[in-house]
């Protein structure tokens, strides 16, 4: 994770951005320390913290750094100039904590755990706004396994993690509205139990939510009938306000990056 030392809403590359509506950075530190202090003390997670940079206020979106394949972070290529400036920063940390640091074509765009998420054994990769579909085969020979590119339809939902999110090996939870017909059936083929979300509870970023075995951190104010189905499947729910980082189109599952993943 990344402390929102300089968080704020200083440019707009998603629908969800306005430089008419900024982040209270009082408030948004105070939602990160609950979300940090719930991942780490009640829920028993080890997080490392990346140093915050004045000037790359998305730094704390570190979903978007790369993706972890054992001791090796596949550095992301940002689509926009702005969260670029990331780049040196995500990869210096990483090689001063002893991972090995790579990345891909450079003409491909790649935003990370925010566009790749396992499944099964399968990597499911979410491209077009951020991320470039032919991305996927290099991504494939890097991470030795099936990748399963799926194509984002809907400019809300412009990561992956905004609109699926696996809760275990067999369940997860996703808004059908952001995928194309192809990428519906991909996912319905590889995924036995689907959540099904609505679109009022995709927009308040549902599917971007953290699991942590069988606990969920989920974004405050989605729907009871969505908090029943979840429950109904033996997860216990952590809702977290998040209002100060939705208004840069990211919740929970944005602001981690997972470090230790069990990818097979
Ligand atoms: N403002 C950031 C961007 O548009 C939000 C990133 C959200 N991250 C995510 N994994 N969905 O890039």
């Amino acid at each position: 994770m990344c402390r929102p030392t300089y968080y704020t809403i200083a440019y707009e590359i998603n629908p969800w951005m306005s430089l008419k509506r900024q982040a209270d950075s009082r408030r948004a530190l105070a939602q990160w320390e609950a979300l940090h202090r719930l991942l780490t003390h009640r829920l028993g997670a080890r997080v490392r913290l990346l140093p915050p940079r004045r000037g790359v206020p998305d730094l704390v979106f570190t979903a978007n750094a790369g993706l972890l394949h054992g001791r090796t972070l596949i550095r992301s290529n940002f689509r926009f100039a702005e969260r670029r400036k990331e780049e040196g920063s995500i990869a210096s940390y990483f090689r001063r904590a002893g991972f090995r640091v790579v990345t891909l074509p450079r003409r491909y765009g790649f935003e990370g755990e925010g566009d790749a998420l396992w499944m099964r054994g399968r990597l499911l990769f979410g491209f077009r706004f951020r991320s470039d579909a032919p991305a996927h085969e290099a991504l494939a020979r890097l991470v030795g396994a099936e990748v399963l590119p799926v194509e984002l339809a809907d400019a809300r939902f412009y990561h992956l993690d905004t609109c699926f999110c696996p809760l275990d090996n067999r369940t997860a939870l996703w808004f059908p509205g952001a995928f194309d017909r192809y990428g519906r059936r991909v996912i319905e083929q590889l995924v036995p139990d689907l959540i099904s979300v609505t679109e009022r509870d995709a927009r308040r970023f549902a599917c971007n939510a953290v699991a942590v075995g069988r606990h969920l951190v989920i974004q405050t104010g989605i729907s009871s009938s969505l908090a029943r189905r979840i429950e109904r499947r033996r997860f216990a729910l952590h809702p977290v306000e998040l209002s100060e980082f939705l208004k840069a189109g990211g919740s929970a599952k944005c602001l981690v990056l997972h470090l230790n993943h069990i990818s097979k």
